[in-house]
C-alpha cells in the first residue's frame, strides 16, 4: 500500500524550526517522512534523527529519505522515551525538536489497523504492533467506570454513560470483534437525532478508544517534561496538535517552561530561583492558511506552537 500523507503546516514549522545546515533536528513523529524530507533536504552537514513508533510508517519513510540517507538516522521508539532515544545514539543535545501528533493518514486508510469506524477489521488501533494492549481489550475487558472516563474525557462524547452500558452489556452476550461491531453499539446507545448529525457516529468514541489504546496524553506529558532538557541553547521546539487535550498538555508546559519566579506576589524577594528555561516564540498557536484547508481537511484542527530552550 502507498504511503499517502499530506503534511499539516509544512513550512509554518520548517520556519518554526529555524534550520542550520550543521544542527542535529529530531523528528519524533516520522511518518511518512514528510516535515523530515524538508529538514532533511536543509541540512549539509548536519543530521537528522526520525522516531516513529509504527514500523510501516519508518519503512515508508526510509523510502522517501532515501536520498539524504547518509545524514538521517531513523529509530523504532515511542517518543516518549527521547531521554533513551537520544543517550542511545551519544546526543546529548539537539538544535530543534518536531512533533506531528496523532495518527498518519495511512494507519486510518489501512482497515485491517482498525484505527477506521468506515471498514470492518478487527478492533486494534495500536501504533506500534509489538505494544500489547489493543482496542478489543479496553472494548471487551476494562471496567465499565474506566470506558466511561476515556469516552467522556478522550472522546468528549455526550452519550459516554450509554455507550459505556450499551458496550457492558453487548460484551456481556459475546465479545465485540470488530470495528463495524462495534460500530452498531454506538449507534444503538445513541438517540436518532444524534445519528442524524454530521460527524459519524462513531468518530469521538473511536478517537477516544485511539488514545488510550496508544496512551497518547501520557506520552505527550512525559515528552514535554523531557524537551527542553535535551535542546541546545537556541534549538527550537515545534508541536503541531490536532485536539485540545493534547493542545492543553503542550501549552501549559511551554508557559511552565517560560515562567521566572513563582513566588507569592508579597513576597519582597524571590526564594523560589525559578528562572525560565524557554520563550515563546508563537504567543498564539499557528493555525492552517485558506490555500492549506481546501485542500487537506485534516488541516482544520491542526494547532502548532513553538518555543525556544534560552
Ligand atoms: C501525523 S503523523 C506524522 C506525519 C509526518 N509529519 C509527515 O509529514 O509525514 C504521526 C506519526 O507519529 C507517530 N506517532 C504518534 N505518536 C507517537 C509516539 N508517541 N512516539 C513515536 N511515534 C508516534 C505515528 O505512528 C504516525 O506515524
Amino acid at each position: 500500500m502507498e504511503f499517502s500523507h499530506k503534511s499539516v503546516l509544512l513550512d509554518e514549522c520548517i520556519e518554526g524550526l529555524a534550520i542550520r545546515p550543521d544542527g542535529i533536528y529530531l523528528d519524533g513523529t516520522l511518518g511518512g517522512a514528510g516535515h523530515s524530507y524538508e529538514i532533511a533536504k536543509r541540512l549539509m552537514t548536519g543530521r537528522l534523527i526520525g522516531v516513529d513508533r509504527d514500523t510501516v510508517a519508518l519503512e515508508a519513510a526510509a523510502i522517501r529519505l532515501a536520498p539524504f540517507a547518509e545524514r538521517v538516522t531513523t529509530v523504532h521508539s515511542n517518543f516518549s522515551e527521547l531521554d533513551r532515544i537520544l543517550d542511545d545514539l551519544g546526543i546529548d543535545a539537539v538544535d530543534g525538536m518536531l512533533f506531528d501528533l496523532g495518527v498518519s493518514s495511512p494507519q486510518l486508510d489501512d482497515a485491517q489497523r482498525g484505527f477506521s469506524y468506515m471498514a470492518d477489521a478487527p478492533l486494534d488501533m495500536r501504533m506500534n504492533r509489538d505494544d500489547a494492549l489493543t482496542a478489543y481489550e479496553v472494548v471487551n475487558t476494562w471496567q465499565p467506570e474506566e470506558l466511561r472516563r476515556i469516552l467522556c474525557e478522550y472522546g468528549e462524547e455526550r452519550y459516554a454513560p450509554q455507550i459505556a452500558a450499551a458496550i457492558v452489556r453487548k460484551r456481556g452476550e459475546a465479545p465485540i470483534e470488530t470495528t463495524l461491531e462495534l460500530v452498531d453499539v454506538i449507534r444503538s446507545a445513541m438517540p436518532p437525532q444524534a445519528l442524524r448529525e454530521k460527524q459519524h457516529p462513531a468518530k469521538r468514541s473511536f478517537q477516544a478508544i485511539r488514545i488510550a489504546v496508544n496512551d497518547e496524553l501520557g506520552a505527550v506529558s512525559k515528552l514535554m517534561k523531557t524537551a527542553f532538557r535535551r535542546l541546545k541553547p537556541g534549538g527550537r521546539l515545534c508541536v503541531i496538535t490536532f485536539h485540545s487535550l493534547e493542545d492543553r498538555i503542550v501549552k501549559s508546559e511551554m508557559q511552565q517552561a517560560a515562567r521566572g519566579c513563582t513566588c507569592p506576589p508579597e513576597f519582597p524577594v524571590c526564594v523560589c530561583g525559578k528562572k525560565p528555561i524557554a520563550r515563546i516564540i508563537s504567543r498564539k498557536p499557528i493555525i492552517s492558511g485558506e490555500a492549506e484547508l481546501e485542500e487537506n481537511p485534516r488541516a482544520r484542527s491542526a494547532k502548532l506552537r513553538v518555543a525556544e530552550k534560552i
